[in-house]
């Protein structure tokens, strides 16, 4: 097994997989493709991060804001971040596992009170968010790296930041942990029990960035918007 993982390593690098700037396939012409079968199991745990992350693409950011049993703030950056339903709100961010058990500041948070506050990002915030995600000591308070002001939340603990456009703030409602290794998810389901909103003068909307591959985001303000609706239910029986 480890030589079959040797031998894979470093199949998927950024310059293969993100491009950013790349062709325009035509909407009308779609192809059958050639394709290559892979069995995540038996792949380099780095490759197949990156294979991954840089097909489900663009990914929202959640900045993360908790406190722990005593109080004390955290503040983290997650991109496996969705939103789940809406009778109730609700949204998932998945924490990934360390190894040996270890666990993220925000998970451990989380266990102990229940509570956060998902911030948006946009592009004004995004050096801040990066420096959020450097792992400190546990208690150390990443807030202190960035400029980012607190504003106090209406029902949950965890100060939201006041730079963002808008948050949620949320109560947990599932902790589903699939895996024990290093990387394997713990899915956060919370359900939103306020939203916070920026409405802008002109009544336009904000657009935060998006997580692409590797160290690639996008600012989702600058691309070409299209609009597609969907099918009728008519069209879409068989
Ligand atoms: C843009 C960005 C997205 C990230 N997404 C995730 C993610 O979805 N899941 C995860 O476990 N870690 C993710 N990380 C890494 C965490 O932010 C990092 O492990 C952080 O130190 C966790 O902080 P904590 O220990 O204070 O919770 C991401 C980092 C960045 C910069």
């Amino acid at each position: 097994m480890a030589a079959r993982n040797e031998e894979r390593r470093g199949r998927f690098n950024e310059a293969q997989i993100v491009q950013p700037i790349g062709p325009r396939p035509s909407a009308s012409h779609n192809h059958a493709l050639p394709h290559e079968s892979l069995d995540p199991a038996q792949m380099d745990s780095q490759d197949l991060y990156r294979l991954l992350v840089s097909a489900v693409v663009p990914r929202p950011i959640a900045l993360v804001s908790t406190v722990d049993a005593d109080g004390r703030p955290n503040l983290a950056p997650f991109s496996f971040f969705q939103l789940g339903g809406v009778a109730p709100a609700s949204l998932v961010v998945s924490i990934t596992a360390g190894s040996e058990g270890w666990e993220k500041d925000t998970l451990a948070n989380l266990r102990a009170t229940g509570e956060f506050v998902v911030n948006l990002v946009t592009r004004e915030m995004v050096e801040g968010m990066n420096l959020t995600s450097r792992r400190l000591p546990k208690g150390d308070d990443e807030w202190q790296l960035t400029s980012f002001s607190h504003v106090s939340s209406d029902v949950v603990r965890p100060d939201g930041v006041a730079e963002s456009p808008m948050r949620f703030e949320c109560r947990v409602h599932t902790i589903v942990e699939h895996g024990t290794e290093k990387g394997s998810a713990r899915y956060v389901i919370g359900e939103i029990l306020r939203i916070h909103t920026h409405v802008r003068e002109d009544g336009t909307a904000f657009l935060p960035v998006g997580r692409m591959g590797g160290a690639w985001y996008i600012d989702t303000a600058v691309p070409e918007l299209f609009h597609l609706e969907r099918p009728s239910d008519e069209e879409r029986r068989p």
